[in-house]
């Protein structure tokens, strides 16, 4: 047996535990910790996966670190889950403008500490690298004190603890968590890892062969700042930024495309500057002065979607290989995948659930878990894909009637056990929102079912209603459908017969979606960005599906993720019971019961 636990002690921090060669458990610390997004070292994801898989961690054969370099300010400050809008505004006018503009050093940390409304990381003994520089030579010690610090806490001996290539950890999760085999090609583009922000390899069970990497792809970065610009959320709400663009007119997005169009260009096999501005945030800023929000959304979208389509026709021109695994921040945008599953010369696209960083902890067992068999001349076979998502902590029925009855929530809601898929479809087809926590939790940014709001997607007042009353979400973001995957084609324009089954894609919408599922479309292009359920994956969730294609011949409920605004999606009854109190659901499905108003 090979034991190996993964770790993301960044941003999104999370962990994964594989079990000669499966993934068993995985989890991000948000969940627990409750702190959107949380950085650090993540203690309680950790735990989990242990006793998810009842082993002690004296058991685990190699305790893998996803990246061998970060900066251990950011961690000690986490910085992206503890940041607002005028912090990241503040970070490029105290710092970035400084060093980039004026030539000037200034300490990062002294901007940022000592913050009351901030959570610090304390795992890490980094005191003495907090003072200085951002430089390679402090994140190398700062590795070594990651290694150092896992190893005395999980009783470890520090030889069993490394640091696996940030590239290394996307690439073996997009090749191996996906269902293709065989030569492919595997294609980043991200923030930034380890040496690059944007490669190309050639991918088989032979492993990883890369053919270029660069510095200088930057769809990422210019993506983050735009979101900023307008307001938002740098590296969390590039999808409001996605989710606006098809709204924008021709004239205004012809309008502020001007200023995106010669900023990058492909050279060879990888995106690089061509018009290199000297930073982006200020030039943009500049630049789009008295460009409207939604034409400037529209022109980075556009921007982003052109880059990637030129880049990837070269990619496949040059190698032949036009089955494709695309990974890193920038694949996590499900309208550019659609384009590029849409070019001629790609026969296949795959996109791995949550293909940011939250995912490496994943990545980084694959490649350990490859780089095992592979030393030992082992076949790759026992490495298998990751077919199921649901790999997060699970509540039992004994557990959830316990937390009732401490609760008293009997004295407060109506709660009936032995709840049925019948009586949850017939509630979504009278007009009812339900909060759904059963099963285990998904791993990523997305709810399948098991931590969901559920609708009847055929109502358009149910998104107002979600909107409005219990998501405090923002008026212009779609919502999205699961559908049974034999509705497919009923459903989506889909030529390719693409998977999809962590909604990592849209498409285009059929008639009869435009009809049955119009609330769960985007209503200004009408694409879809489904789950595409099996039963085998979900049969729990499936059955109430099917239930209610059973009484009004819809093959799809609307599914959005089951958590307040700024909250992280919920973990369990204690989570699920609060988001319910605080909100206007009408119901709440925990396990077998249901509680109601
Ligand atoms: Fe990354």
């Amino acid at each position: 047996m090979r034991i190996i636990l993964g770790i993301q002690e960044a941003h999104d921090a999370s962990a994964a535990l594989m079990v000669d060669g499966e993934i068993v458990a995985a989890a991000q610390e948000e969940r627990f910790s409750g702190l959107k997004g949380d950085y650090g070292y993540p203690r309680q994801s950790i735990e989990f996966c242990l006793k998810q898989a009842d082993l002690g961690a004296s058991q685990i054969d190699e305790v893998v670190l996803a990246t061998n370099l970060w900066n251990p300010v950011l961690t000690k400050i986490k910085r992206n889950a503890n940041f607002k809008v005028s912090d990241w505004v503040a970070e490029q006018h105290k710092y970035w403008k400084p060093v980039l503009l004026e030539n000037r050093q200034v300490s990062y940390y002294d901007l940022f500490k000592d913050r009351p409304d901030f959570h610090y990381d304390d795992t890490y003994p980094f005191d003495r690298l907090l003072s200085g520089y951002m430089d390679k030579e402090g994140m190398r010690q700062a590795r070594e004190i990651r290694r150092t610090t896992v190893s005395m806490l999980l009783g470890i001996p520090l030889e069993r603890v490394k640091t696996i290539m940030h590239e290394d950890c996307h690439t073996f999760y997009a090749y191996f968590g996906s269902p293709m085999r065989g030569r492919v090609l595997a294609l980043t583009s991200e923030g930034i890892g380890d040496y690059s922000n944007g490669t190309v390899s050639e991918f088989s069970e032979e492993g990883r062969h890369e053919l270029a990497h660069t510095r200088e792809n930057h769809l990422g970065h210019i993506y983050q700042y735009i979101t900023l610009l307008l307001g938002m959320k740098p590296n969390e709400h590039e999808y409001k930024v996605m989710g606006l663009a098809p709204y924008a007119n021709k004239k205004e997005l012809d309008k502020s495309y001007q200023v995106f169009a010669r900023i990058q260009k492909v050279e060879g096999l990888n995106i690089v500057y061509d018009e290199k501005p000297p930073d982006l945030y200020f030039h943009f800023r500049d630049k789009l002065e008295g460009h409207r929000f939604d034409g400037i959304a529209g022109a980075v979208q556009k921007f982003v979607e052109v880059m990637l389509s030129e880049w990837i026709t070269a990619c496949v021109k040059a190698t032949g290989l036009n089955r494709i695994c695309f990974v890193g921040g920038v694949a996590q945008n499900i309208k550019a995948c659609k384009r590029i599953a849409e070019l001629d010369i790609v026969e296949d696209l795959y996109v791995c659930p949550a293909a940011g960083d939250t995912s490496v902890s994943i990545g980084a067992c694959y490649y350990a878990m490859w780089k095992y068999l592979h030393a030992h001349r082992l076949s790759c076979e026992a490495i298998r894909p990751l077919d199921k998502i649901y790999l997060g902590p699970e509540f039992s029925d004994r557990e959830v009637e316990a937390f009732l009855k401490r609760e008293n929530v009997a004295a407060k809601f109506k709660t009936i056990p032995g709840v049925t898929s019948e009586d949850i479809a017939r509630r979504l087809a009278d007009g009812q929102i339900l909060g759904r926590c059963a099963g285990r939790m998904e791993f990523g940014l997305r709810a399948l079912g098991n931590r969901s709001i559920l609708a009847d997607p055929r109502r358009p007042e149910a998104v107002r209603k979600i909107n409005a009353a219990i998501k405090f979400r923002d008026f212009w973001m779609p919502f999205t459908p699961s559908i049974l995957a034999e509705r497919t084609r009923d459903y989506i324009m889909n030529p390719k017969n693409l998977l999809s089954p962590f909604m990592t894609m849209a498409f285009d919408s059929t008639k009869l979606a435009q009809r049955d599922l119009i609330a769960a479309l985007h209503p200004a292009d009408l694409t879809v960005r489904p789950q595409i359920l099996q039963e085998e994956q979900n049969p729990e969730y499936y059955a109430i599906i099917k239930a209610f294609e059973r009484l009004t011949g819809v093959g799809g409920v609307l599914n959005t993720s089951f958590n307040l605004h700024g909250h992280p999606i919920v973990l369990g009854p204690k989570e699920a019971l609060y988001t319910f109190e605080n909100s206007e659901l009408d119901a709440l499905v925990l396990s077998n019961y249901i509680i109601s108003r």
